[in-house]
C-alpha cells in the first residue's frame, strides 16, 4: 500500500466510522443549539397564554390614560353635555396645505350626505337612498353654528348621522372643521381664523381679532 492508497482507506474509515454514530441513517437528535435564548424565547410569544394575567392573554392593551405620541390630548367631551360643546375650541391653525388635507378629508367623510359644495345634498341623500336630510352646512343655522358643537357631531354623530370618531383623528376632525368654516366664510359665515397668512407653518394668524364662534 503506498502513501496515497493508505490516505485514501484511513479517511474511508474514518467516513464509515462518523457515520455509525448515525444509528439508523436518521439524525433524531438536533445536537447543540446556538444561543438558545433566542430560539426559544423566554418572554411569552403574543398569542400565548399567560398565567401571569387573569384572562390569560400575553398581549395587553395600554395602560388607561395612555396618550399615544404626536396625539391629541384627549377633549373630555361627555356625549350630550352640549353647554362643554360649545366651549370647546381649538388653538390649531392650519397652513394652505393643511386646510386642503381638510378639504380632501371632508371629500371623502362628509360629502356624501353634506354635498361637495355643503349644501346637504350629498349623492347618499339625493339619490333617495338616505331618509334625513343632511345639515345644510351653507345654511343660516349651520354657517354660525360654533366649532364645539360640529366637533361633537364628528366625534359622537348626530341623529342618523354616525360617529367619525375612528375615521379622525383629533387633528383631522379640525381640519375638516376648518375647511368648512373656510367654506362659510365665503358664504356668509363669519370671519375664518383658522388659517394662516401663508402657507409656512407657525406664521401669523389671519384675524387673530375675530371671535371663535
Ligand atoms: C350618512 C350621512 C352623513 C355623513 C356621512 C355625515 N353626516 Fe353630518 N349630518 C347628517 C345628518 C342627517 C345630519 C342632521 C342630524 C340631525 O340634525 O338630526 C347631520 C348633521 C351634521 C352637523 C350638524 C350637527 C348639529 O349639532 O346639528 C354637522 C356639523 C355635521 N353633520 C358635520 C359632518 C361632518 C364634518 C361629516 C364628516 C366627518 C359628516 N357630517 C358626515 C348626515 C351625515
Amino acid at each position: 500500500m503506498n502513501k496515497t492508497q493508505s490516505i485514501v482507506v484511513a479517511s474511508l474509515l474514518v467516513s464509515v466510522g462518523l457515520m455509525s454514530c448515525n444509528s439508523g441513517n436518521m439524525r433524531r437528535n438536533p445536537g447543540k443549539i446556538y444561543t438558545p435564548d433566542m430560539t426559544y424565547s423566554r418572554a411569552y410569544d403574543a398569542y400565548t397564554q399567560n398565567p401571569n394575567f387573569s384572562d390569560t392573554q400575553t398581549s395587553r392593551v395600554p395602560i388607561k390614560g395612555t396618550i399615544a405620541n404626536n396625539i391629541d390630548l384627549p377633549d373630555h367631551l361627555v356625549e350630550g353635555d352640549t353647554n362643554a360643546y360649545k366651549a370647546l375650541s381649538t388653538s390649531y391653525r392650519f397652513n394652505d396645505a393643511e386646510l386642503t388635507e381638510g378639504g380632501r378629508l371632508y371629500m371623502i367623510y362628509c360629502g356624501i350626505c353634506h354635498g361637495t359644495n355643503l349644501d346637504g345634498n350629498g349623492p347618499l341623500y339625493s339619490s333617495g337612498k338616505f331618509p334625513a336630510m343632511p345639515a345644510n352646512l351653507k345654511d343660516g343655522k349651520y354657517l354660525s353654528m360654533n366649532v364645539g358643537t360640529m366637533y361633537a357631531a364628528i366625534k359622537f354623530g348626530k341623529g342618523l348621522m354616525g360617529s367619525y370618531s375612528s375615521q379622525l383623528q383629533t387633528k383631522q376632525r379640525w381640519q375638516v372643521i376648518a375647511f368648512i368654516k373656510k367654506i362659510q366664510s365665503e358664504n356668509g359665515g363669519s370671519p375664518y381664523i383658522y388659517g394662516t397668512t401663508t402657507s409656512t407653518p407657525g406664521s401669523a394668524i389671519v384675524d387673530s381679532a375675530a371671535t371663535v364662534n
